[in-house]
């Protein structure tokens, strides 16, 4: 670990291996209502990071990408989870329209990937995650990942990250 202070903390995924690895120790503490944002370039590991989480919960099926559909649903460890992608996401009439808002309901768990394409329109993040692709001379390029708390919510859950 980089960095840590009260409301967040810096980590080095080195491969996919350790982005299990840390979904596994995220899954516990995912309480129902949460939303978290998913900040970081194309392919910086966005959905593989919602795929190990979805997968440390329990969900056994396959796990796209919501890069053409914007929204997935999934059941996983007894809560309704909401994946978007709101890459190619256009304007507030698109989200009132496919009924977005009503997702945000305080009992689904939303993960947001894009979240500044809708910036005004998305709910406020109890967490905010940023990856980043750590490009060096080594043959394998990891993950730089950054979790910042924003809400009480969010700070308790960082905490068990800390830990
Ligand atoms: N920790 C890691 N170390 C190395 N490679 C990784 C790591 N995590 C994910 N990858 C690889 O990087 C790619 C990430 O693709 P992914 O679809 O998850 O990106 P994304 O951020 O969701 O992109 P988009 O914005 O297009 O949705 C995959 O090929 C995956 O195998
Ligand atoms: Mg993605």
């Amino acid at each position: 670990m980089h960095n840590q202070n009260n409301s967040r903390i810096s980590l080095t995924l080195a491969d996919e291996v350790a982005t299990v690895a840390f979904a596994a120790r995220l899954a516990p503490e995912i309480k129902p209502g949460m939303v978290i944002y998913l900040h970081g370039d194309l392919g910086a590991g966005k959905t593989t990071l919602v795929r190990a989480l979805l997968n440390a919960m329990g969900y056994i099926g396959r796990v796209k990408s919501p890069t053409y559909t914007l929204l997935e649903l999934y059941q996983a460890g007894g809560l309704h989870l909401r994946h978007f992608d709101l890459y190619r996401f256009h304007d507030a009439d698109e989200w009132d329209a496919a009924g977005f808002r009503d997702e945000f309901d305080g009992r689904n768990v939303c993960l947001v990937e894009w979240p500044e394409k809708a910036q005004h329109l998305v709910p406020q993040a109890d967490i905010e995650i940023t990856l980043e692709i750590l490009s060096g001379e080594t043959i394998c390029n990891g993950r730089n990942i950054e979790v910042r708390a924003i809400s009480q919510v969010g700070r308790e859950c960082l905490k068990v990250l800390q830990s």
